[in-house]
């Protein structure tokens, strides 16, 4: 979920549906605000920001203080009675909440017994009525109230509460999601990111786990949860608010998709010298000697990360040859895993927000390993609790579906594959110069695979009403497979897996018919001819190829219904390559089937619950 807040000199209202619209990656079940004036004034509605916009729309939403909230459904359906704000039974409090309230069902029994009476399902409004009833057992002021609730609550959340009392006041406070607050001149913001202050203001604190902020128009206060006051960090950000806009692209998804040869370059940049053979990666400098030494390494990850991690594997074992395991993060907490102070953990997140990827960073920290993250927001909580990382530095992601974060992603760990075979001496010299000076190329390379753009959107119009889709590779071409799967999934709703190549014969060829297409990453490397065994496999059974291939290839080419060519490059970079043209092909497919591109149905960008 999404939250934005403000208090200061200027019209709340259009400050707040702004920001909504640039936190709407977070969750866009339902959306609402909560606005003072002389009175208080709250609208919520079902759907999106654009659905609350149209229903305030002719109200005077006049407030120099507000706050609204884009949710992500989780407790109670995506319905406006369980949409946020919720206000307390006096109506004088409202309030709200990104995360979940465990142990809200015992709270709410004792206060029901009290006769309080709930308007929603939601475990947010129990937190609210609680805070009141403090207040009425107790007489506090209202920053005493909620800090004393807080002390009682089990879960995750991150809070704004108002109160029609105290007109000059936003109380905010985190516990396991994230919250900035950015401090402009006489005035606050309060926010779930960074994205909806950057216009505003560049100054900003992020507020550590247990903070709770009291925020008057002139006076900030921070205290942790026991009541000692803490000293703010305010940080400079360097996101510009062009990264946050669609700059003449009809989607966010496809600026992205168009962004990548620059944020490949943003991401090696200062890292790779290719005249020297060598990588530099300040992160991980305190690390060097561990990771000479170590024995396994561990990724966890979600979604497209954990593709990312698994093209890692490939390279890590490849060129550094450390054993690796790849493990979904929402299984590998639940699992009793075998880890100790000698493994190295490397977590995988472009939000750095993940709830499950930052359970299993605690269970690993708990457990002795040594934790790397690999993180694109800056100052995200899993940058924050890892020992330490390197950032994707692909810039603000907005499309849901991810792309530049995961060729960020993909482009990070390859640095670490050469950086761990450079200190353990598994790398000639003469190789690793031989690849960074291909590596950085790779920029143009995507460049020139993003011009097959019109041959893609012509393929897409032939599959554009497939009902399912096989996507084949081998080697390190099988993860991004998987990610060409996932994509087509995302956003245009088509049935799709990934496969290894050789293992489709035990089971997905079953699947295979005249109305079936295969997209195969066939280029010309080390496993081209038995792909080549494959692709004639699925051609005896009438399905249709859409073969990825080597530029210049003619044998592929002959035998494929279409094929889409990407540059030659040296083995290593091929998954960088080979994602591009399946990522238009996805973007393309939803395109023509009328699907919402950049907030497909049902999906968050970051799922901050388990
Ligand atoms: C959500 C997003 C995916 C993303 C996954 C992991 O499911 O919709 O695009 O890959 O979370 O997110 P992270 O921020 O940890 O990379």
């Amino acid at each position: 979920c999404g939250i934005v807040g403000y208090i200061g000199h200027r019209d709340a209202y259009p400050i707040i549906i702004k920001g909504l619209h640039r936190l709407e990656y977070r969750g866009y079940d339902s959306a609402g605000v909560a606005l003072l004036d002389k009175e208080l004034k709250v609208y919520k509605k079902a759907g999106k920001v654009s659905d609350l916009e149209n229903f305030v729309k002719g109200i005077n939403t006049q407030a120099t203080l507000g706050m609204g909230h884009t949710r992500w459904a989780t407790h109670g359906a995506p319905s406006d009675r369980n949409s946020h704000p919720h206000s307390s039974g006096n109506r004088k409090l409202t309030i709200i909440h990104n995360g979940i309230i465990e142990n809200y069902a015992v709270i709410k029994e004792a206060l029901l017994a009290k006769g309080h009476v709930f308007k929603s399902d939601t475990d947010t409004e129990v937190l609210i009525h609680f805070v009141e009833d403090i207040q009425n057992e107790t007489g506090l002021e209202l920053r005493e109230a909620v800090r004393i609730a807080l002390t009682k609550v089990v879960g995750a959340y991150a809070i704004v509460i108002m109160s029609t009392d105290e007109p000059d006041q936003i109380i905010a406070a985190r516990k396991g999601s994230p919250m900035v607050i950015g401090v402009g001149e006489g005035e606050y913001f309060v926010a779930s990111d960074a994205t909806p202050i950057v216009e505003y203001t560049k100054n900003v604190i992020y507020l550590n786990d247990n903070e709770i902020a009291y925020i008057r128009r002139d006076d900030l206060l921070i205290k942790n949860i026991d009541n000692t006051v803490q000293v703010p960090y305010i940080q400079r950000l360097d996101i510009q608010l062009e990264m946050l806009e669609k700059g003449g692209y009809e989607h966010f998804m496809l600026k992205e998709i168009y962004e990548q040869p620059r944020s490949i370059r943003d991401c090696m940049r200062g890292r790779i010298y290719p005249q020297q053979g060598k990588v530099q990666l300040g992160g991980l400098k305190e690390y060097a000697d561990k990771l000479k030494n170590v024995d396994r390494i561990i990724i966890v990850a979600c979604g497209t990360s954990w593709h990312a991690g698994l093209v890692g594997e490939y390279l890590i074992e490849e060129y550094a040859r450390v054993p690796v395991e790849v493990e979904y993060a929402s299984e590998f907490r639940y699992r009793n895993p075998i880890i100790s102070e000698k493994d190295v953990v490397i977590a995988i997140s472009q939000s750095g927000e993940t709830a499950d990827t930052m359970a299993a960073i605690e269970l690993a920290k708990e457990k002795g390993a040594t934790i790397f993250g690999i993180c694109n927001v800056v100052g995200a909580s899993i940058p924050r609790t890892t020992h330490a990382g390197v950032y994707t530095h692909a810039g603000p992601e907005i499309g849901v579906a991810s792309t530049k974060a995961f060729t960020a992603q993909v482009s990070v760990l390859t640095l670490i594959a050469f950086y761990i075979a450079q200190q353990r001496g598994t790398i000639a010299r003469n190789k690793l110069i031989e690849y960074l000076t291909e590596l950085n190329e790779i920029p143009e390379l995507v460049e020139k695979a993003l011009k097959a753009n019109d041959h893609i959107q012509s393929i897409a119009a032939k599959f554009k009403d497939s009902r399912n889709c096989l996507f084949l590779g081998r080697g390190s071409s099988f993860p991004v497979a998987l990610e060409g799967a996932l994509k087509l999934k995302e956003i245009s709703y088509i049935h799709a897996e990934g496969y290894p190549a050789a293992e489709m014969k035990h089971g997905p060829i079953a699947l295979i018919d005249d109305e079936m297409p295969v997209v195969v990453i066939a280029t010309k490397h080390s496993s081209y001819e038995k792909v080549i065994s494959n692709i004639q496999e699925v051609k005896a059974r009438g399905g249709h190829i859409i073969a990825i291939v080597t530029e210049g290839d003619t044998e592929v080419k002959g035998m494929a219904d279409y094929a889409i060519e990407i540059p030659q490059t040296a083995e290593p970079f091929v998954p960088l390559l080979a994602t591009i043209p399946l990522q238009l092909l996805s973007y393309h497919i939803a395109v023509m089937r009328g699907c919402n591109v950049d907030q497909p149905r049902n999906l968050a960008k970051s799922v901050t619950v388990e």
